[in-house]
């Protein structure tokens, strides 16, 4: 077998002649194998090795995919990329270092989360939410194309547990009335957030020293398409001691109760929309990956650069941030005993067609309000994702047969139904099979849309929003309040949580939404597709992306607050943090 002899550090392609005296034949597979870099074996001397071409004498040319790291006294076997094989990965692990090399994270991004940062600056747009976070209409801006643009519903009628009156709200409808506002709805004028994951476990739950609220909200899009919040009732239950809050209660009461809102939706984004719909959806994708699929399958192919870094980043949030003295654990108001119930609950809460955008936009009776930036890029990326996962399952599957048929496709998604948690949502129309190419489309354009687009909308925009603590409480150290006109300056200070409490949750966000230095934009790397026409979709699809990213850009520079979360160019191929 040839050797190679000279071997330093950096990317390298290598050329080699390999002599045979006899005709091989069909080539099957490759080995590859190193010795100790005698005498100094006590050195680090991995490679890592990401495919070898061969040319036969006949100019054919046999690509066989590699992409491990190989290290002393090893010998790989790898296949020819059009290969077929059978075999199945365990993986076992419970901390990052028990992980395969293969997906390991940089070790700088390791040593952030042993070590986290407070930073010494903020960002430009965190400086602009500091001075604007009092304001109604910003508060409206965030529930669109803020941190968690998943909580708001059109409202065509008032939840029965949420009784505003044509009084309470007159002085905010600019001389309409509400009950015409809600009938109209269609022109979308009025919405509300009353689905939480918390309401559907507890009214109010917390911990020693935190509390947590479950707060209904009605909105109205003003005539200048500024969407404000004009009534808040803080708990689920009407009553006398749950007020419903207007904008035109004292300064605090108003503001005490919006920052409830806030704290309510730092449990919900990061619990259920971050942790839950992103980060551990993904982990079952990648799992399941690379358990059922070879290397060579086409699935295998197309997903695999979309789960870099996702099992080494979830195995440290989990102990960073929701273990028994993780930091989300220990400082948030969702944090303690509470906290893994919710969990359940956001599970139970799950849907399908929730997690496919142009069907939840729809399901949520969103697709006209204005000014909705999230949609509008969300809703473009999706299509771009579906039309290229289109065109490369055309290529590798010629009809619905093929699919069917397709046994290690068909395990691949029987296992993450069955083995990654969605057994038990049995109603919620995650499939347990594919019958048709278009189901198989479809799944995987949500798969890729989860894992960078609704990633990047939920995840990098923690610290614009969140290093300013009054806008993004992470916990909340006072009950909420049961009358109206108690409230001052003074008691809202007391409500929010400590310096301590302060500064693990601006380091936490701040860890979260910093970007690596080996990020990597969605259109990015599709690494394993070697065939020409897959190859040829792939850089039409860089195309498409970039395209849209100068159309975001000249957007944006028309608003007086620049959506940028799903440029392009911002949103990471993976869950890498
Ligand atoms: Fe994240």
């Amino acid at each position: 077998p040839p050797i190679l002899k000279s071997f330093k550090g950096g990317a390298h392609v290598i050329e080699l002649d390999v002599s045979c005296p006899s005709f091989l034949g069909h080539l099957e597979f490759v080995v590859l194998e190193s010795e100790p870099y005698l005498p100094f074996c006590f050195l680090d001397n991995d490679w890592f090795c990401s495919k070898v071409v061969v040319t036969t004498p006949e100019g054919d040319t046999v690509n066989f995919p590699c992409y491990h790291w190989i290290s002393g006294n090893e010998r790989l076997v790898f296949r020819e990329a059009t290969g077929q094989y059978v075999g199945i990965y365990i993986y076992h692990f419970d901390s990052a270092s028990d992980l395969p090399a293969e997906v390991l994270l940089l070790t700088v991004k390791q040593s952030h989360f042993a070590l986290p940062r407070v930073p010494l600056k903020y960002t430009p747009s965190c400086a602009f939410y500091m001075y604007n976070w009092k304001e109604d209409t910003f508060f409206g801006y965030q529930l669109l194309n803020g941190l968690n643009p998943m909580m708001i519903h059109r409202c065509s009628k008032l939840p029965e547990n949420f009784p505003v009156t044509e009084d309470m709200v007159k002085a905010s409808l600019f001389g309409k009335n509400l009950e015409a506002e809600i009938q109209v709805c269609q022109n979308g004028v009025m919405y509300v957030i009353h689905r939480s994951v918390i309401a559907l476990y507890s009214t109010i739950c917390c911990t020693l020293s935190h509390f947590l609220a479950a707060p209904l909200c009605l909105l109205y899009m003003t005539p200048e398409d500024k969407l404000i919040p004009i009534a808040i009732q803080l708990k689920q239950d009407p009553g006398e001691d749950n007020p419903i809050f207007l904008p035109t209660d004292s300064e605090y009461d108003w503001l005490l109760a919006k920052i409830f809102v806030r704290n309510a939706d730092f449990a919900e984004h990061e619990l259920n929309f971050h942790l839950l719909r992103t980060h551990l959806l993904a982990e079952v994708f990648a799992m399941s990956t690379l358990r059922n699929l070879p290397m060579v399958h086409p699935i295998y192919k197309l997903l695999i650069s979309h789960f870099r870094y996702t099992l080494q980043i979830n195995t440290l949030a989990r102990q960073a941030l929701i273990s028994k003295n993780g930091v989300i654990t220990k400082n948030a108001s969702v944090g303690g005993p509470g906290m893994m119930e919710f969990l359940k609950k956001a599970v139970a809460s799950l849907t399908y067609s929730s997690l496919c955008m142009p069907e939840d936009i729809i399901a949520r009776g969103l697709e006209s309000i204005p000014n909705f930036f999230y949609r509008e890029d969300g809703l473009k990326l999706w299509d771009i994702v579906h039309r290229f996962v289109q065109k490369v399952i055309g290529h590798y599957y010629t009809c619905d047969s093929d699919v069917q048929e397709d046994y290690e496709l068909q395990n691949w998604i029987k296992e993450i139904f069955f083995h990654g948690g969605l057994l038990y949502l049995l109603h919620a129309g995650i499939p347990q099979s594919f019958s048709l190419m278009t189901e198989l489309v479809k799944f995987l354009t949500m798969v890729i849309f989860t894992v960078s687009v609704q990633h990047a909308a939920v995840n990098n925009g923690q610290f614009d929003f969140g290093g300013w603590m009054p806008n993004f409480p992470i916990a909340l150290q006072q009950p909420p309040p049961t009358t109206k006109g108690q409230c001052t300056e003074s008691t809202m200070l007391k409500t929010f949580p400590d310096i301590n409490t302060t500064v693990n949750g601006m380091a936490a966000v701040y860890l979260l939404s910093t970007q690596s230095t080996d990020y990597f934009p969605c259109y990015f790397k599709f690494h394993q597709l070697f065939e020409r026409t897959p190859l040829e979709l792939i850089h039409k699809n860089q195309d498409v992306m970039k395209k849209y990213n100068f159309e975001i850009q000249g957007r944006n520079v028309s608003l007086p607050l620049s959506y940028t979360y799903l440029n392009p160019n911002n949103v990471e191929n993976s869950v890498a943090l």
